[in-house]
């Protein structure tokens, strides 16, 4: 029940993040697959025909386009800018792999926010410093700004000259809006109250979109020029049934049948025109069609590293995965759902991986997504691996502001940051120790979760017993300063507009407070959580006689796309926890 020594450690976390991660882009017509994965030590695209994968892209990449059917090449991204997002993107002729060509010649690079690859045309949401705008280019030679977006929001798909946008309201409502793709015009859809969270054209150019109310998933339907239609039938009921949360993702066949992945409590299921699909239990981040009547689909599950899957027919049949070694097999214990109850009695979803290598009233780790609007769930992350192959639990708190969970859920974090949601985190490590799950709990989390890890050790350091906080935010103040215009309105998006609230809700205003050993990890290029505000909260913390150790992640921005990139953020918090383990015991 000891955990490892140190060599063995490294050389298991080297095994874990070593690890291949397959994932599928998109079915094309002929049985081939655009298959996009962590191989070869980083994010690469490969063309998957008759069981081999031919690499299309020449250095590795950080965002692929998913392309149509009938696509003749993919259109991919990288940053140019040791990480700090500035994106170029190419094409690359799938009978020309490495052939790389400059997607838009005289664009420049800039931050990505999304891609829509309708063949000819290609659609590129992008910052400029004038804000967030659409892009149209034909690949290889011109393109043009088509409009710009009132805040928050991309280009989700488009179909015959029109775009299909989701814009975030100042009230935290994502809203589908419109876009005359030749004119650059917005128009509104009226949609009953609700967020869009997936919207796709249907062959026949109407809009089915995933409405998301505060107890559920809608579908609808609208066209444009009429508004919304009302609700989408489907043949099948299974998904009614399934009574969704959340939509992962949603794409038409070639066949003109709706693929749904649907979620709720951390899990997904796949859909076609409403008939279930059935899978193992775990996630599905996308699914397309594939051969004669089958779907294939990316999965993974916090047991399962991810995985490229074939569905229907008899049972499922996994088409490309990487296995894990047993020492990482047996460390990890089944995935468990809960519920417990917060300081105003709503009850905040928990998804915890216990290890088997910690005992009951073992070490546990409260590990915090970021986002916040995101969710922990119960798919394949390599950091609660590495937590449990260290010999922690880990308790995975979906707070207020998590999505998955209902609209309500996700804005009550709204104009309340390092507020209620941070009384959940420490609801969550309050009943990992009352339950005897853990005798201590450290806080750990990246970008917003390494906000709330700071907010936790400065206003609640007495329910920590230490906390690794990577690409933190600290300032409000220097971090508006230091953003781009789609990080502004994503900051007063938080803040509900409420400037008022910086100061009181920075860390950086609390270090007096700081009481545990504190590890910072934070990447030196960082556009999005920048590390300036970090120095001065160490500058602060030195004067004041505070414990804290940092790592600054060189030449490296604010994803984590590489196999040295995950090595960079996890092997300092292993050092760090291994320490802290040794120290507390249990
Ligand atoms: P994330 O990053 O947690 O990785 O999504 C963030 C970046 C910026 C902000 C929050 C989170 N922000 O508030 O500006």
């Amino acid at each position: 029940m000891t955990g490892p020594s140190l060599s063995n450690l490294v050389r298991e976390l080297e095994e874990l993040v070593r690890l291949e991660a397959y994932g599928i882009t998109a079915s094309l017509e002929g049985s081939r697959l655009i298959v996009t994965a962590l191989k070869e030590g980083a994010l690469n695209t490969y063309l998957y025909t008759e069981e081999e994968l031919i690499r299309l892209n020449r250095e590795p990449i950080s965002l692929i386009a998913e392309p149509p059917w009938d696509a003749s090449r993919v259109i991919v991204g990288r940053d140019v800018a040791k990480g700090r997002e500035q994106h170029a993107l190419y094409y690359v002729p799938l009978d020309s792999p490495g052939d790389e060509r400059e997607l838009a010649p005289g664009l420049g690079p800039g931050r990505v926010l999304s891609l829509v690859d309708q063949g000819e045309r290609v659609y590129v949401t992008r910052v400029f410093d004038d804000g967030i705008w659409v892009v149209e280019a034909t690949p290889g030679s011109s393109w043009r700004r088509v409009g710009p977006l009132p805040g928050m929001g991309w280009l989700a798909d488009a179909h015959r000259g029109w775009g299909a946008v989701q814009v975030f309201t100042p009230e935290g409502r994502i809203r589908l809006m419109l876009m005359d793709l030749a004119a650059g015009v917005l128009s509104d859809v009226a949609a009953p109250g609700g967020s869009v969270m997936a919207v796709r054209f249907s062959p026949q150019g109407e809009l089915v979109y995933a409405l998301e109310k505060t107890d559920g998933v809608e579908l609808r339907r609208a066209a444009p020029g009429e508004g919304d239609l009302g609700l989408l039938g489907l043949p099948g009921k299974d998904l009614d049934e399934y009574r969704p949360m959340g939509v992962n993702y949603m794409r038409f066949d070639e066949r003109g049948r709706l693929i749904v992945v649907a979620k709720r409590e951390g899990a997904s299921q796949v859909f076609l025109d409403g008939w279930r699909v059935p899978g193992p239990r775990g996630v599905y981040s996308n699914a397309h069609p594939y051969g004669d009547g089958e779907l294939v689909a990316s999965y993974s599950s916090l047991r399962a590293p991810p995985q490229v899957v074939v569905l229907g027919g008899e049972g499922h049949r996994v088409l490309l995965s990487s296995r894990l070694p047993p020492a990482l097999e047996e460390a990890l214990g089944e995935p468990e759902f809960h519920r417990v109850e917060s300081a105003d009695a709503r009850r905040v979803p928990v998804i915890v991986l216990p290890s088997r290598r910690a005992r009951r009233q073992g070490p546990a780790v409260v590990l915090v997504h970021g986002g916040p609007f995101s969710e922990d769930d119960d798919s394949w992350s390599v950091f609660a691996a590495a937590l449990a192959l260290l010999g922690f639990h880990v308790v995975m708190p979906n707070y207020r502001g998590s999505t998955g969970y209902g609209e309500e859920w996700r804005n009550l974090i709204l104009g309340d940051v390092c507020g209620m949601e941070l009384e959940d985190i420490v609801s969550a490590a309050r009943w990992a120790r009352s339950t005897g799950l853990a005798a201590y709990t450290v806080v750990m989390g990246y970008s917003y979760g390494g906000f709330a890890t700071m907010c936790a050790l400065t206003r609640k350091p007495e329910e920590f017993a230490a906390g690794v906080a990577g690409a933190s935010v600290v300032d409000w103040e220097e971090m508006y300063e230091l953003s781009d215009p789609a990080f502004r309105s994503f900051i007063d998006l938080l803040f509900a507009g409420d400037r008022s609230k910086w100061r009181e809700r920075s860390p950086i205003n609390y270090v007096d407070n700081l009481s545990r050993p504190l590890c910072i990890i934070h990447p030196q290029n960082d556009t999005r959580t920048p590390l300036k505000p970090l120095l001065r909260f160490m500058d602060r913390a030195l004067e004041k006689g505070k414990t804290f150790e940092a790592y600054i992640a060189p030449d490296m921005g604010h994803a984590v796309n590489t196999v040295e990139d995950i090595e960079k953020i996890l092997l300092p918090a292993a050092l760090f926890l291994a320490r802290i383990r040794e120290r507390l015991g249990a």
